[in-house]
């Protein structure tokens, strides 16, 4: 994309403001700092105006939920990498896990006039009337990670993440695998995500879907832990108050999961031996506690979507035909895996 510029003695390089270090965004950088001062010096020596085509970046306007989780974190700075790879301008606001916050921060971008908006929703409903304002202001919306319900078409141009249903489906069949041999009851103990968010929907539902064929497992508790290693520890006193005699754990993230591994641990329970840990994500944390033998089973939520998020930013900007779903891939690793052969993720911890 190229932008005619009429040059005098100050040239405006819009769509140059990427901060993140990697090399192609510093290259362009340096490439219109070039032309900025070239214009100059030019214009400066034959007091003539120049026209110039400097480069301009197609601007993103992103709402990122939070910064819940390790998920989260590995989520937002995969973005920020392929924004500034890909040569997109990222206007980035983290929400703070409210949705007013997120459905504000769509306004603005309209409002800016973005060529394209994303959004990881925290909640599935509720986003009727804000996507009804940026349809009307003929801004394309690409719906990232978590999934929106509404009634109306059209709402949204693409969606791209993960599948959460099946997330659930792949955990109840490695714990019916698991216990094959074991007569039940097997006694299951929930720690769910965010409410009303589509994880937790997929991931509970998906679960019950399985269970529902082996009746021998039940769930004996379910409760609401917000994606948070926090909230897991909270959830985890509670289970082991209310209903200490479980064989299962089933977290909906690997944050909530190693909350819980920790107050087993002060417990003098034996996380993975005394209490099978099935959790989703498959990030760096929950990579090592399956490594050693914390949790039994990761069922896989890729974060990494960014590079297919830009790819499909220009394809709409670009009129190109487009995938309306993309879909991460679900692998499952478990205790009985080859150690070698686990992804490496990136290391985001403080
Ligand atoms: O929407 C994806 C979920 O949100 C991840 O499983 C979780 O870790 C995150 O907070």
């Amino acid at each position: 994309m190229k932008r005619k510029t009429t040059c005098h003695t100050k040239q405006t390089t819009g769509g140059t403001k990427q901060t993140t270090g990697i090399r192609k965004a510093k290259q362009a950088i340096l490439y219109m700092l070039l032309i900025s001062l070239l214009t100059l010096c030019l214009s400066a020596c034959t007091g003539t105006e120049i026209e110039v085509e400097v480069p301009e970046w197609p601007i993103l306007g992103f709402s990122q939920l939070g910064d819940e989780s390790e998920w989260r974190t590995a989520s937002t700075n995969d973005i920020k990498r392929a924004a500034a790879s890909a040569r997109i301008q990222l206007m980035f606001d983290n929400a703070l896990q409210q949705q007013f916050n997120q459905i504000k921060a769509i306004r603005a971008f309209i409002l800016r006039g973005v060529d394209v908006i994303a959004f990881c929703p925290i909640v599935e409903e509720g986003w009727d009337d804000v996507l009804e304002e940026a349809r009307a202001a003929r801004i394309p919306v690409i719906v990232v990670d978590r999934e929106i319900e509404t009634e109306r078409e059209g709402l949204y141009t693409a969606f791209i993440g993960s599948d959460f249903h099946r997330e659930g489906v792949k955990a109840g069949e490695w714990m019916v695998e698991r216990f094959a041999e074991i007569d039940g009851p097997i006694r299951i103990a929930e720690i769910r995500g965010t409410p009303d968010s589509s994880p937790t929907i997929g991931r509970h539902d998906g679960l019950r879907e399985v269970l529902e064929d082996n009746p021998k497992f039940e769930v004996v508790i379910s409760i609401a832990g917000d994606f948070m290693r926090s909230k897991g520890r909270e959830c985890m006193e509670t289970i082991l108050q209310e209903t200490p005699d479980i064989d299962i754990l089933y977290a909906h993230n690997d944050d909530m999961a190693l909350g819980a591994i920790e107050i087993m641990e002060e417990n003098g329970i034996i996380p993975g031996t005394d209490i099978i840990i099935v959790s989703v994500d498959a990030q760096i944390s929950g990579i090592e506690a399956l490594m050693q033998g914390k949790i039994n089973c990761l069922i896989e939520c890729s974060p990494y979507v960014g590079d297919d998020l830009m790819a499909l930013v220009y394809k709409i900007i670009n009129g190109e035909p487009f995938p309306v779903y993309t879909f991460t891939e679900t692998r499952v690793f478990t205790e009985e895996d080859d150690f070698s052969i686990l992804p490496v993720r990136p290391d985001y911890r403080p």
